[in-house]
């Protein structure tokens, strides 16, 4: 059965995609059958897996909008042979138009995938939404990139409470997989100030390694490559490896 684990927080900007990317394409790279959905209407992890979103008829949002496709129908290889479902900006529009009730459809859609692959990454739009909680509803595990800026522990704390309150009603048995530091700017003490506050309130919740700040991440992503695609040996690469490495060996 495939694990299901969601990169989610709700802030934009905060390395939600280039995490879910880089750890998709990793596990993949490591052998495990690995899909990457993208759920986020702006389709930035379809771009930077070098997928043309507006090429793709049948995508995320066809399958929620047609009971009738079988989601495998939607699946693209990219040139480097990772699984994604794709999004298409017209997911806008549907995740607007969704109802509360809904909110598990994105389980149910996923289902008939279980057994072809081993893991399946989701990443997630920014703003809260009834698919955001959905990808939360369907996950097994949830990572939480973060950035390390005096702000990041606010954003944190409200990403913890909606895990939460997912974890209450919705899906009792949604693990925090753990807490990544990313964009790490060692050069000044802020970042390490932050990671001393997160260690000290959230210690067990916070992965051994960190993704330092690096311009490289943004030219990967124009080039429509993951960084460990596109700069293998990278800091930010040899992090993102790391990381699937653990999430493999917590099976
Ligand atoms: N470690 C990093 N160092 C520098 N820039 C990064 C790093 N990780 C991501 N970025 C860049 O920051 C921007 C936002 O990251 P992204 O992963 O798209 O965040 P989100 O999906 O949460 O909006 C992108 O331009 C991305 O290339
Ligand atoms: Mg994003």
């Amino acid at each position: 059965m495939a694990k299901k684990i969601t990169i989610s927080l709700r802030k934009g900007g905060s390395g939600k995609t280039t995490t879910a990317v880089n750890l998709a394409t990793a596990l993949h790279l490591k052998g495990k059958r690995t899909l990457l959905v993208d759920l986020d209407p702006q389709s930035h992890s379809t771009l930077s897996v070098g997928v043309d979103p507006l090429s793709r008829e049948i995508n995320i949002n066809t399958l929620l909008v047609d009971a009738e496709i079988k989601p495998e129908e939607a699946i693209v290889k990219t040139s480097f042979g990772l699984s994604l479902l794709p999004a298409h900006p017209d997911l806008a529009e549907t995740e607007a138009g969704m109802k509360a009730s809904q909110v598990g459809i994105l389980r149910e859609l996923l289902r008939p995938l279980d057994e072809s692959f081993e893991f399946l990454v989701m990443d997630t739009p920014p703003a809260e939404s009834f698919l955001t909680v959905g990808a939360l509803a369907a996950a097994d595990e949830v990572i939480i990139p973060l950035q390390t800026h005096y702000l990041a522990m606010r954003g944190l704390q409200d990403a913890l409470v909606e895990i939460a309150q997912v974890k209450k009603g919705l899906n009792p048995s949604l693990k925090i997989g753990g807490i990544l530091p990313v964009m790490v700017n060692n050069r000044t003490n802020i970042a390490k100030t932050v990671l001393e506050a997160v260690k000290k309130s959230y210690g067990d919740l916070l992965y051994p390694i960190q993704v330092d700040f690096s311009i490289r991440h943004a030219e990967a992503s124009l080039a429509g490559e993951p960084i460990v695609i596109y700069s293998p040996r990278h800091q930010g690469s040899l992090a993102y490896k790391k990381l699937a490495d653990l999430v493999i060996k917590k099976g």
